[in-house]
This record gives structure tokens, C-alpha cells and sequence, in this order.
């Protein structure tokens, strides 16, 4: 992403942060900047670049581990947060910069955080009247006290089904349950990732397609064309490996083939998802298609994968948005948005 901002207006910042919580100035050369990735300091693919400008009253980004002198990293109009899950996406960092007055792009605290939690997110979303997949949530005491009971609501939910930590991404911690044999251990390993887990209807025979939306600087939003995973591959459904590891067979197309009133509700539905949620900036929006061509949310994510060769850029591309518009559309957002309640 470094390499498609637009120096002539914006330093960048880019700054890391390592698997140890510590911020560390990263090269402003994005391909040093991955090569850094893999090595020490180990700096996880969300690594966050921050925008700078001539701007007088920029803020600082003052950091300091435990036990450190805090240092200054830069002096910033806006932060990119290009990270994701707990932490990055989930409006804890998204709360940092509010209470530093920095802006930064994308949504709040509390869309972050909503999109973050699949329970909170299948509440609200179901409030705005969108379909969601049928589902329970396990709560670490419910588990931990009455697992028993936990497995007679999933028994009552009907099989198969999905089991997910309720904070997660990347498919990470999830598991297609056939049948009530396996549900233990698909929950524990849910559990390695998050103590409240969600338990969801599989969407049989569904396609799964997905819809990228992108607010106006009049404070509207537009949806891209929408895609379509095609294909997992060998894999049951799109898991770590399906959507990562490049594998054989797992077809993305953008856009989808769809019937134009299939495509219109889509990116209908995608914009109200991210109004029901107050969000900001940017969000990908994931949808089941039924067989009876129900239009059924699955997630929506609030800083999508922003790779060029991730969905939401790609779609955005499609729609004729390209990579480097993209990022100026959305730092000039959040440049232009005030700090505090909005
Ligand atoms: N209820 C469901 N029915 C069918 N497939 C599902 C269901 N829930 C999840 N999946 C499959 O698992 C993948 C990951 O689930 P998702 O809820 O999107 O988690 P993550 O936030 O990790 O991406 C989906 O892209 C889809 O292929
Ligand atoms: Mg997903």
C-alpha cells in the first residue's frame, strides 16, 4: 500500500508492531517493508502506516513498552490501522487515537467492535431487519457449567453446523460440525481462540459472495461490484488455507455471476449493513445466497484484507476504483472527519 500513496501530498510513517506489543519505526520502502516481515522485528502483515502531512498541529504517536522511555515515532494527521482481529479491528485501538484526538481511517470504537463480535453483529443487524444465518452463542460459563445444555440448544439448532470463536478472522478456530460426536471438540478448539464461542446453521448449498462498501465524503456510502468465492478447492469450505495459501481451485470471481435484481439487493443490503453498524470509511460485507435465492449476511468486516490483490481492492478496482484512489478516498476521509463524537 506504501507505494501507491501520493508522496507530493503525504509523508508516511509506516510503523510496525511486533508479536511482543512493541511500536518500531518500519522503512517507508514497502518492499523492505515486507522483507522486514518475516524477520526481526517480527512485524505481523498488519502492519500499520501512518500518514503524515505539513500540518502544524499534527499529532504525535508517542509509544514506550513496559519499563521503556517512551519515544516519539512521528508526528501524524491520520493512522491507516491496517490491522485485523482483537486489537487492530476490534475498536481498542480505534479508542486509542480517540482519546489522542489522532483520526484514522475507517470505523469507531463501536463499529469496530460490533463488527468484531459476531453475536453483538448478528443483534444488530437483525435490529436493521437484515437476515442473518440462525445461530446460538456459548458462553464461557454455559460451556464451562453446563455443557450439556449447550449441546441440546445445537441439537435443537439442527446439524450441520458451524462453530466459530465469536471474536475471530482469517477462518481462524473454525470448524464444520456434521454431527453431535464432534461438537466437543470443535468447541474447544474455538475456545483456544476466543472463551465465547457462536454456533451457526451451516448454509447448505449456499453461494458465498461478498460486496465492498465505501463511504462518500458527503457521508453516504456506495457498494462495489459484488464477487463470488467459487470454489474451495480440496477444502470444505473457505479456511485458512482456501483463502491464504493459494491453493488449487479456489476461484474468486469478481465480479460474480449474478441476475442483476440478485446483484442490486446485495449491494443494497451491504450499504445498510454498514449503516446499521454506524460504520465508517470502509467495510466488506459477506452474504450467503440460498438456493432459494435468500440474501443472508454472514459477516461483516470492518477492515477487510486492503492487500492489491485482496477482495475489497479488488472489487473496488472492478468498480472503477482503483488501488491508489482508493487509499487517497479514504485517508482524505478520515482527514476530513473531526475527532471525538461524531
Ligand atoms: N453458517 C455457515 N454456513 C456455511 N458456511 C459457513 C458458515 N459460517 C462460516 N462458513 C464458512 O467459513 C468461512 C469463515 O467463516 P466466517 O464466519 O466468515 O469467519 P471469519 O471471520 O474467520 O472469516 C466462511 O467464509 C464460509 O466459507
Ligand atoms: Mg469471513
Amino acid at each position: 500500500m506504501l507505494s501507491v500513496i501520493d508522496t507530493d501530498k503525504y509523508d508516511v510513517v509506516p510503523i510496525g508492531i511486533s508479536h511482543d506489543g512493541k511500536w518500531v519505526l518500519e522503512s517507508a520502502d514497502s518492499e523492505r517493508l515486507a522483507l522486514t516481515a518475516g524477520h526481526t522485528p517480527h512485524v505481523d502483515s498488519g502492519a500499520a502506516a501512518v500518514v503524515v502531512s505539513q500540518d502544524p498541529a499534527r499529532r504525535e504517536i508517542v509509544v514506550a513498552g513496559p519499563g521503556e522511555t517512551p519515544h516519539e515515532l512521528g508526528r501524524v494527521d491520520v493512522v491507516f490501522p491496517l490491522l485485523h482481529g482483537p486489537w487492530g479491528e476490534d475498536g481498542t485501538i480505534q479508542g486509542l487515537f480517540e482519546i489522542g484526538g489522532i483520526r484514522y481511517v475507517g470505523s469507531g470504537v463501536l463499529a469496530s467492535a460490533v463488527g468484531m463480535d459476531k453475536h453483538y453483529m448478528k443483534i444488530v443487524l437483525q435490529a436493521a431487519g437484515l437476515a442473518v444465518t440462525p445461530y446460538l452463542v456459548v458462553k464461557p460459563r454455559e460451556w464451562v457449567h453446563d455443557p450439556a445444555a449447550v449441546r441440546d440448544s445445537v441439537k435443537r439448532l439442527g446439524y450441520p453446523v458451524f462453530v466459530k470463536p465469536a471474536r475471530g478472522g482469517s477462518s481462524m478456530g473454525i470448524t464444520k460440525v456434521h454431527d453431535h460426536d464432534a461438537l466437543d471438540a470443535a468447541v474447544h478448539h474455538a475456545r483456544e481462540f476466543d472463551p465465547k464461542v457462536l454456533v451457526e446453521s451451516a448454509a447448505e448449498g449456499a453461494r458465498e459472495v461478498e460486496c465492498g462498501v465505501l463511504q462518500r465524503p458527503d457521508g453516504g456510502a456506495d457498494a462495489s461490484v459484488v464477487a463470488e468465492i467459487v470454489g474451495y478447492g480440496t477444502h470444505e469450505f473457505y479456511d485458512f488455507a482456501a483463502k491464504y495459501l493459494g491453493e488449487e481451485g479456489v476461484v474468486l470471481e469478481v465480479p460474480a455471476d449474478l441476475r442483476d435484481e440478485m446483484r442490486d439487493e446485495i449491494q443494497r443490503t451491504a450499504v445498510l449493513a454498514f449503516e446499521a453498524l454506524d460504520c465508517e470509511g470502509l467495510a466488506r460485507v459477506d452474504f450467503f445466497v440460498g438456493a432459494d435465492d435468500r440474501v443472508v449476511i454472514n459477516e461483516i468486516n470492518t477492515m477487510p484484507g486492503f492487500t492489491p490483490t485482496s477482495m475489497y481492492p479488488r472489487m473496488w478496482a472492478e468498480s472503477g476504483v482503483g488501488y491508489a484512489e482508493l487509499v487517497d478516498r479514504l485517508i482524505g476521509l478520515a482527514a476530513n472527519r473531526s475527532t471525538g463524537l461524531r
